[in-house]
């Protein structure tokens, strides 16, 4: 059999999941309180009366679960619920629950109020998953002892504590396990004037010189996402370094952008080509995800989970039933003219502006 051979991609500035060698930077970069969070105002109020209630009632918090897209603040708030209500942290996640076993530890040394964060709450197993319910519900650990006819289940009750559960995917999530959350809280894509805040505020942390336009440019092409400003804040302070005196004006910011080949709104190579081909091979589609992979060498689930909900979000393609279709707007941002397809006479849908 011949082994199709594996290219290895580059990571790109503009993805929104952390990269191996910033995940220590980040740390440093993390508010630290609700106050030092920028954005998700009404998150932030309705999350703040939650801990000054539980806090009166001398109560641990009910459980929570922040679901959002990736680099929008889901573990840095979990962190911060933690602090503001004085509790302790424990960190794990739904792939490294591998056994009922590894859960059920975890569960019996949390003490009371501690806040146990659940990550990828999505990929945990079933299983697993079910040792949690008497656990959310009545502080209770039912575990079976023994085998076979003699086996029976013996119930074990747990501090009051509180889990915060982190997802991408709330869909991914069963039913019984979301309703036992007793608040659920979106986060979404930031705002241009709380990115630009948030640009600021690392580079106050990095000691990076920049003024408030630069902060602005490099805010407008984050794709509204604090960990991916943060990237390109570096990015451009390297960028800056070398060929400048180290000060970030928006003129070096727009420079080291373009560069890195990330257009005014956020977009690189990768969601260019994407672009491209849906408008150039197949008039702007309606177009199949199959034939759409094949024809731009990429994984139909790449494309799903990965490029597509940024170009969708900008209104550039549309789902329809009969396939990916790019929009009006997706022409006019690269500068191509939609023809109908009648009158075309190359029949591929578009004349160049260029
Ligand atoms: N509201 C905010 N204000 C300032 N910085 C923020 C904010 N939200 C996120 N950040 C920055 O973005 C980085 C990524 O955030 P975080 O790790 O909390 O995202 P996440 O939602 O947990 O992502 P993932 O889904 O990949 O786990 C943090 O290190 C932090 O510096
Ligand atoms: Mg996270």
């Amino acid at each position: 059999m011949i082994e199709e051979q594996q290219f290895i991609k580059p990571p790109r500035d503009v993805e929104p999941e952390v990269q191996e060698e910033e995940q220590k930077i980040e740390l440093g970069l993390r508010p630290g309180s609700l106050q030092d969070f920028i954005g998700q105002d009404e998150l932030k109020t309705n999350l703040g009366i939650f801990i000054e209630a539980a806090k009166k009632r001398e109560e641990p918090l009910e459980h929570i679960l922040l679901y959002g897209n990736p680099g929008l603040g889901k573990t840095t708030l979990a962190h911060i619920i933690g602090r503001e209500m004085g509790a302790n942290v424990r960190i794990t996640s739904g792939p490294a629950l591998e056994r009922v076993g590894d859960l059920a530890a975890i569960l019996s040394n949390l003490e009371k109020g501690d806040v146990l964060f659940i990550d990828e709450i999505h990929r945990m197993n079933r299983t697993i998953e079910e040792v949690l319910y008497p656990a959310m519900e009545d502080y209770a650990l039912d575990l079976v002892v023994g085998k076979g006819p003699s086996a029976r289940t013996l119930r074990l009750s747990l501090e009051p504590f509180t889990i915060i559960g982190a997802t991408t995917r709330l869909s991914l999530l069963s039913a019984p396990l979301r309703d036992r959350f007793g608040s659920t809280f979106h986060l979404n894509f930031y705002e241009e004037g709380h990115m630009q805040h948030i640009v600021k505020r690392s580079a106050g942390i990095l000691e990076i010189e920049i003024d408030e336009p630069a902060a602005l440019a490099i805010a407008k092409r984050s794709r509204r996402t604090p960990r991916i400003a943060n990237r390109l804040l570096k990015r451009v302070r390297d960028f800056a370094q070398i060929k400048h005196d180290g000060i970030i004006s928006e003129d070096v910011a727009n420079d080291a952008l373009t560069m890195l080949s990330i257009d005014p709104l956020g977009l690189d190579n990768v969601d260019r080509h994407l672009l491209r081909t849906l408008i150039d091979k197949f008039s702007g589609g309606p177009v199949g995800l199959g034939t759409l992979a094949a024809a731009t060498q990429e994984e139909t689930e790449t494309i799903e989970e990965i490029y597509e909900p940024f170009l969708l979000q900008l209104g550039f393609l549309e789902r329809t039933p009969r396939g990916r279709m790019a929009t009006t707007r997706a022409y006019d941002h690269l500068g191509l003219k939609r023809v109908d397809r009648d009158v075309d006479p190359y029949g591929n849908g578009t004349i160049s502006l260029l």
